[in-house]
């Protein structure tokens, strides 16, 4: 089977682009029948951006996973849907076809059930990267409970936040996870993070790495003694549950300017068909291949292109459960050679990190199988993306650049692989259905015409199908944030440039949120971490160009008592404790890069900090400030200048 709504040449996507903005209903409508319902939809397309509502497909019936399931046993029940690679190299790997991947789903479906889960709970799901992490994301979609992936990074805090918000009832974990030559006790941070929750009933926990786990009576259970029970039982089946087309299918919180990370949401059909046609057209993916997304589970990129995309293509999807430079830099090359990869999905700081190794790693492993190289997450550099192409790719392989976000679902901007032109640097031309546009600060649309390249805030004009729906639990925040900047359109919080071939370039995030190593974190955030710290009285965090991360973490911090008793009198010291507190607070990965204490912040005489200067001197720009003269204190940027770090 291919897919006939695959895009095989240039002119095709220009026709399909046209039908897709002249009438969007009989676009998507055409796209959304090659899907499995259980009852069609009334409307295709319902919408304002004021409220914000979107509503597509609305009164239709489904269920994701007879799309990513059922519908694929016929033909492909003997198929690998998931190839597992584990953490360690002489581990064995295990291959889930189509059919055991549905019998387990259906098993893990029947174990949340008997533990209570129904329709529309909220299961929160904190694991590393085993197939159990997919088989749990399914059976929640399988029995419509939402789950709401928390990425093992983060802390005890930061799920208690998560937990909270939810208002989840159950969790699904791990003893523990491995992560290159790291343990991470998962269940011990769970633990933690369960002190004083009062919503959660029950704790389903896989056994990984026998780490020791305190169960306790009555919450804590173990997910395989559950299953076998299922298994004794000869249960291999449960019916899908009949889902509304625009039923929430998961929470999936992400960083914004404010210091609470919110809760995405998005619903069933939209984002089921978008992951599926953007998976098959931007990877121009046949039916057979290998892809290998290199992502966590716990990410967007984990959610629609490890999971959905590919399960509703019926391909097989590869994930893997270590790291990238363990136990060498070499591990995804062994990992390509191994399984003859078709598909590499990563993220341009993870080619950083290994062109940082050289080209030793690469030597003897066999890439000939790669056809497609993606990646995501922050725009690439064009040192990353030459060596991408000529040692990874060997100058054969499309290099698709693709643009989107959590709140997205799926690709938005990115060339189709070999199909449309690429560019270094440039995610290029918006998928079809979607209409961008650059506006400036008052949100005019600015018009590029000519030979002229233009730059603005990147805005979107209407829907797609797998648009953010709401933040859980608070709409008017999903508005404000959104849809309130600019009337009548999505703000998606970038910059971007377009040249006169209507593709786009990405410069980054024009509001306060940083991308650090891919992940996005926001600056309020990480200084409400650093402000728990005893003795600091006040921060401000900005973000600094990064070799291998993209962006680095660049604290300021007034720290009241003196630092000088630290050992060596330059506090470093202080620095460590208040690093072991964002860690406790948000996780490692949020931890700044550079501490520089400071008597004093750069503010105006309304008491707003002025972070442009306090990002310039963290970039290492000293001369060109710009105007000053509106600072309550402006000798206070002269002591901050002589004192970067
Ligand atoms: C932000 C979204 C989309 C999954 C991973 C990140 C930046 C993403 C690109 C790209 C330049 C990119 C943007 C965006 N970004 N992809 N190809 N080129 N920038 O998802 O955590 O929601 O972050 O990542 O700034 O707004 P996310």
């Amino acid at each position: 089977m291919s897919y006939p709504y695959q895009i095989k040449s240039f002119e095709a996507y220009q026709e399909a682009y046209q039908k897709s903005i002249q009438d969007p209903e009989a676009f998507w409508s055409a796209i959304a029948e090659h899907f499995t319902w259980k009852k069609k939809w009334d409307k295709v397309l319902e919408w304002n951006f004021t409220e914000p509502k979107v509503e597509w497909f609305k009164g239709g019936k489904l269920n994701i996973t007879e799309n990513c399931l059922d519908r694929h046993l016929a033909t492909k029940g003997n198929h690998p849907a998931i190839i597992w690679e584990p953490n360690a190299p002489d581990e064995n790997h295990r291959i889930l076809t189509y059919k055991k991947l549905h019998e387990k789903v259906c098993q893990f479906a029947h174990l949340l059930k008997n533990n209570g889960v129904k329709k529309g709970d909220r299961v929160c799901i904190y694991m590393g990267m085993i197939p159990e992490l997919a088989i749990a994301v399914l059976a929640c979609a399988r029995i419509g409970a939402i789950h709401s992936v928390v990425f093992g990074g983060f802390s005890a805090q930061s799920i208690a936040d998560r937990l909270e918000d939810a208002k989840a009832e159950f969790i699904v974990t791990c003893d523990g996870a491995y992560r290159g030559a790291k343990d991470i006790p998962l269940k011990s941070v769970i633990d933690d993070a369960l002190i004083g929750n009062k919503t959660v009933k029950r704790v389903i926990v896989a056994t990984r790495t026998r780490t020791p786990v305190s169960m306790i009576k009555g919450r804590d259970v173990c997910w395989e003694d559950e299953m076998k029970q299922v298994e004794e039982k000869g249960i291999t089946f449960i019916e899908a549950e009949a889902m509304d087309a625009e039923d929430p299918l998961f929470i999936l919180y992400t960083s914004g300017s404010t210091g609470k990370p919110k809760g995405v949401v998005h619903t069933v059909a939209g984002y089921m068909i978008y992951t599926n046609y953007t998976f098959v057209n931007v990877f121009q993916y046949e039916p057979g291949q290998v892809h290998f997304c290199t992502a966590d589970i716990g990410w967007i990129t984990g959610h629609s292109y490890i999971v959905y995309g590919p399960l509703s293509a019926g391909a097989t999807s590869l994930l893997f459960e270590g790291v990238p430079t363990w136990p060498d830099a070499g591990r995804f090359w062994d990992i390509v050679d191994k399984y003859k990869v078709n598909i590499l999905y990563t993220a341009p700081t993870a080619i950083r990190s290994l062109m940082g190794f050289g080209l030793g790693p690469l030597q003897g492993k066999n890439l000939s199988s790669l056809k497609v190289l993606g990646t995501v997450g922050e725009p690439i550099n064009e040192e990353a993306w030459h060596w991408y192409d000529e040692h990874v790719g060997k100058k054969k392989c499309p290099i698709v650049d693709t643009w989107w976000q959590t709140e997205t679902g799926g690709c938005l901007i990115s060339n189709l692989a070999g199909i449309t032109p690429a560019k270094p640097g440039w995610a290029t031309l918006p998928m079809p259905g979607l209409q961008m546009v650059l506006v400036d600060e008052n949100g005019k649309e600015i018009i590029q015409e000519g030979e002229e390249t233009i730059s603005g805030n990147l805005c979107i004009k209407a829907p797609w199908p797998s648009i953010l729906r709401t933040t859980y639990g608070d709409h008017e925040r999903c508005r404000t944030n959104y849809f309130a900047t600019y009337k009548n359109m999505y703000f998606t919080g970038d910059g971007a440039l377009k040249n006169k071939d209507g593709f786009f370039r990405i410069t980054g995030r024009v509001d306060d949120v940083l991308n650090v190593s891919g992940h996005r974190i926001g600056t309020a955030e990480v200084e409400n971490a650093i402000n728990m710290h005893a003795g600091v009285v006040e921060s401000a965090v900005v973000g600094y160009p990064h070799d291998i991360k993209g962006q680095g973490i660049y604290a300021y911090v007034i720290y009241q008592g003196s630092h000088t008793q630290d050992t060596h009198g330059t506090g470093d010291l202080v620095r460590k404790d208040i690093l072991q507190t964002v860690t406790r607070i948000i996780g490692a990965i949020a931890k700044p890069d550079k501490i520089q204490f400071v008597s004093g912040l750069p503010k105006t005489r309304s008491g707003k900090i002025m972070r442009r200067i306090l990002r310039k001197i963290a970039e290492g720009e000293t001369e060109n400030l710009g105007d000053t003269s509106t600072l309550l204190d402006p000798g206070v940027v002269d002591e901050i200048k002589n004192g970067r770090l």
